[in-house]
């Protein structure tokens, strides 16, 4: 999807910073992309970038087998700003020091700016940063200016305008450097001379376009779960080829309260998308009873969603394309390294593998936030754009124990009241999940003058970047106090509520 647009690379030198930064850029309306610091400069280069960034790295540059690049892609025209490790692998590839000074700086830091500069041109004569590093640079390379210092970095930032090379010893990426947009935009747009041409409405145009040039007049297959990405992808989809398009929506009746319904109306009432909706959640449920080991609901689930699929393909067999909804993210597997590996994910919920479809997978370029705002842009409501990522296998794992129809009628109706209570309180798009769980255990209770015998439900509610860790959410004390009585009072059997204080490690986010 580069044609149109400029580029600018992002090259991973192994810290978790490199997809924000790249995230960053296309904030300001240029195309970014990642790249492994193995990738050979030719192939950089004929990707014609009109800037190179160096993203920051866990390593010092002194360490024997610290990651470097190959210093020819300062020979060349192209812009490079280092950030961080970036920075100072730029300072000693062009004869400048890098030392261990001792103390390191790390969190936010007070930085002065000297002199006149490019990149910091906007930016008042001090301001705070975010700093993290523990080698320093201690002298920059002959023709280069240093334009900002810091207690703990007296080359906080430098730049030699002639070559077109940049360094910042901070992180312009990251919130807590409060005017870091400044100083990337600075570096695209008065470095680089980038045009700002990534946006919704050109994403929607180019998507549209490829996926007509792929599908040409064939019929097409999505699998729609709910989920955002499925959804955004369909829409895209259905815009550019309409009636080839068939959806196919299976209800295993482990869906969250109205979630079937919500599909139902938008891709079918508004958007009039050819709609296979399944409803199978007896067929689920039959298959799950009597099982309460996690592993083997999963496995059921999964199977049972297959052979739905396949009966429903069956009466769609001149299909040909089947869309996914493939993020950037599963494509690009950070890390730098040797080992960089690109892996491509293939994340429809185990379809069987004698399933011959070619892949449409419109998504495959952009990150989540990317994917939300042209959903919006799209159409698609709200509560599907915003909705938090929900498991395959669905209400099944947070029930401890076996699956009945009367249990997830309980668990669906106190479930709702958590996320109404939390989109009431405004803090739907802050926390990660928040959910409920039921454990089919039963507690003692007293409600008016009787004794109670009845279930508890487990209130989740986490923060995450990306559900590899995960913190539990704060939650304020009066908004569980409601979540709590509401669930009392409005879910029958339920007699008490509990507030899960565990974090990611060494709990997971689900229960099982
Ligand atoms: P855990 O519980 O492992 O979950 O901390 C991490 C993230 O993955 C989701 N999850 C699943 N997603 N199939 C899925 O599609 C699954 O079997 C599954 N199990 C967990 C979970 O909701 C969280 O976002």
């Amino acid at each position: 999807m580069t044609a149109p647009h400029d580029t600018v690379l992002v090259v991973d030198f192994g810290a978790q910073y490199a997809q924000l930064i790249a995230r960053r850029v296309r904030e300001a309306r240029v195309y970014s992309e990642i790249v492994p610091r193995t990738m050979p400069i030719a192939e950089m280069l004929a990707k014609h970038p009109k800037g190179i960034i160096f993203s920051g790295g866990p390593a010092s540059v002194h360490v024997d087998d610290a990651p470097t690049i190959d210093p020819a892609i300062y020979d060349d025209d192209v812009p490079v700003l280092g950030i961080c490790y970036g920075a100072q692998l730029v300072a000693l590839q062009l004869g400048g020091d890098v030392e261990r000074t001792g103390g390191g700086e790390y969190g936010r830091t007070a930085m002065t700016r000297h002199g006149s500069s490019v990149l910091l041109a906007e930016l008042p004569e001090t301001q705070s940063v975010w700093m993290s590093h523990g080698d320093a640079i201690t002298s920059a390379p002959g023709g280069f200016a240093v334009t900002a210092s810091s207690p703990g970095a007296a080359v906080a930032a430098l730049e030699d305008r002639e070559r077109g090379v940049y360094g910042v010893q901070f992180h312009p990426e990251v919130v807590h450097t409060e005017r870091g947009q400044d100083v990337l935009r600075a570096f695209l747009f008065d470095v680089c001379a980038c045009r700002p041409t990534w946006t919704n409405t050109n994403i929607i145009e180019e998507a549209v376009a490829e996926v007509r040039a792929q599908v040409g007049s064939e019929r097409v297959i999505c699998g729609l779960s709910g989920g955002v990405d499925s959804a955004v992808a369909a829409a895209l989809v259905h815009r550019a080829v309409g009636d080839q398009l068939t959806c196919v929506f299976v209800d295993t009746g482990l869906l969250r309260l109205d979630e079937a319904e919500q599909v139902e109306e938008t891709f079918r009432a508004q958007f009039h998308v050819d709609l296979v909706h399944v409803k199978a959640a007896d067929r689920f449920v039959s298959a799950l009873a009597g099982v309460t080991e996690p592993e083997q609901k999963r496995k059921i689930i999964g199977e049972t969603f297959i052979r739905v699929f396949e009966e429903v393909a069956a009466d769609l067999s001149d299909a040909r394309f089947l869309v996914q909804g493939t993020l950037y993210p599963d494509i690009v597997e950070s890390g730098g390294g040797d080992n960089a590996t690109i892996k491509s994910h293939h994340n429809v919920g185990g379809l069987p593998d004698d399933m011959k479809f070619d892949l449409v997978e419109p998504l495959r370029a952009l990150f989540k936030d990317e994917v939300r705002a042209i959903g919006e842009e799209l159409g698609l409501p709200e509560e599907i754009v915003w909705r938090q990522p929900f498991p395959g296998p669905g209400l099944a794992v947070r029930i401890i124990g076996e699956v009945t129809p009367e249990r997830l009628d309980t668990l669906r109706l106190a479930d709702a009241v958590v996320l109404e209570e939390l989109r009431r309180a405004g803090l739907e798009r802050e926390i990660w999940q928040s959910f409920a769980v039921l454990p089919a255990v039963r507690t003692v209770g007293v409600m008016g003058d009787g004794r109670t015998y009845e279930y508890p439900i487990i209130i989740r509610a986490v923060t995450s970047e990306d559900a590899m860790t995960a913190d539990w959410a704060r939650l304020p004390h009066d908004l569980l106090e409601r979540m709590a009585s509401r669930i009392i009072n409005e879910v029958p059997g339920v007699n008490r509520v509990a507030y899960d204080i565990t974090s990611k490690p060494p709990g997971t986010i689900e229960w099982e």
